[in-house]
């Protein structure tokens, strides 16, 4: 039994939301201190088969932590030193926001998946934008950009570029989050207008690398649209995919009826043919984030067309030894299937 299976049970018999709290107040106290170098020594897969390059960056693993996890950039070292390659802070709007009322964050543990409705709660672009600056982190580091609840559609672009401004410096590539299914029109930016405008506007602030994350909830013609856009403005990666408001018909857990974003296990399938569907029409790397649990989840994201993939879920369902678990894993899978590495394995399911 390892040392998560004992605290799990203790965790899930707080509300979601105070047993994130509770974990984010610990990893707060063990960043920077003899305890991170000990989680490091345990938790870190050190592989050069295992290192990619994604937009413009070096990872020294494909497994990140998706946005949502670290929404005011306060645990990014911490969460790389749980072996993490990467890790996506955010999102971050331009005001600070309190988010909705909880609760707002609900487990759906028969199903291994969770809804949220946090409604971009965060501590806003000055605050964030000063403690990222102020970090030392040794893996890349994203900033999920979203818009400030009160600002109009219209105004989004200048919106978005403040966010980008103060928190430019701390970043290591941005994304812009155009997908969360919890503030009111928030997913109407994903229409080709909007979106053109708000990269547009970002692109002459000199945001790069620059990304976009989509929702699962798109039809595939607004997808497609959305990557014509990747293509022409010549973005750097595509992040597919954000949590849905659809539920699956197998969804056991009564808190299925809640309002919000699925994550999780249920997701899974969805994002990975997203993934896939994403692949097969732009160049740049896709970051595959949707239900990864396990090496096998990764390895299935990977193989269908993603560069690196993210999770946050899991995390509260398998913890910290997570990303050590899905490297390790990762290595047996390619070195059972013939792949000298994960670069080598990237996309091998497509046509
Ligand atoms: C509580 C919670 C908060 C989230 N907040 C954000 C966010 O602020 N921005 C964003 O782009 N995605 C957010 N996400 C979505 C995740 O980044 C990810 O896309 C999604 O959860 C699917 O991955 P998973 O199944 O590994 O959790 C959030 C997810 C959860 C569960």
């Amino acid at each position: 039994m390892n040392a998560y299976q004992l605290v799990k049970p203790l965790l899930f018999s707080l509300p979601a939301e105070t047993a994130h709290d509770a974990v984010h107040a610990g990893m707060r106290t063990a960043q920077g201190t003899p305890i991170a170098d000990a989680l490091r020594e345990r938790y870190l897969v050190d592989d050069d088969r295992l290192r990619v390059e994604a937009f413009g960056q070096q990872l020294p693993n494909p497994v990140g932590v998706a946005a949502g996890f670290d929404k005011n950039a306060q645990v990014p070292s911490l969460l790389a030193s749980l072996g993490f390659g990467h890790v996506e802070v955010g999102g971050v709007t331009a005001d600070q926001q309190s988010g909705n009322a909880r609760p707002r964050m609900f487990r759906l543990r028969e199903d291994e998946g969770i809804v949220n409705r946090m409604g971009l709660n965060n501590h806003g672009a000055d605050v964030v934008g000063e403690r990222l600056a102020a970090a030392s982190v040794n893996v890349p580091v994203g900033v999920n950009l979203a818009k400030t609840e009160h600002v109009a559609i219209d105004d989004a672009p200048e919106d978005y570029r403040y966010t980008y401004e103060r928190v430019a410096e701390g970043g290591d590539f941005f994304v812009v989050n155009v997908s969360c299914p919890n503030s009111e029109g928030f997913r109407d930016l994903q229409n080709r207008d909007s979106m053109e405008a708000i990269l547009t506007t970002l692109q002459d602030a000199g945001a790069s690398p620059l990304l976009v994350k989509l929702s699962p909830d798109l039809p595939d013609p607004a997808v497609e649209d959305a990557l014509d856009l990747v293509n022409e403005l010549g973005l750097d990666g595509v992040i597919a995919t954000n949590t849905t408001t659809d539920r699956p018909a197998t969804l056991r857990s009564h808190n299925r009826a809640e309002e919000g974003g699925l994550s999780g296990k249920p997701i899974e399938p969805r994002a990975t043919k997203m993934v896939r569907f994403v692949a097969e029409r732009v160049d740049v790397p896709v970051v595959g984030v949707g239900g990864v649990f396990t090496a096998e989840d990764a390895y299935r994201k990977l193989r269908a067309g993603a560069h690196v993939i993210q999770l946050y879920t899991g995390l509260v369902y398998r913890g910290p030894a997570i990303a050590r678990d899905i490297n390790e894993g990762l290595l047996d899978l390619l070195e059972r299937d013939g792949f000298d590495s994960v670069e080598d394995a990237i996309g091998a399911d497509l046509d």
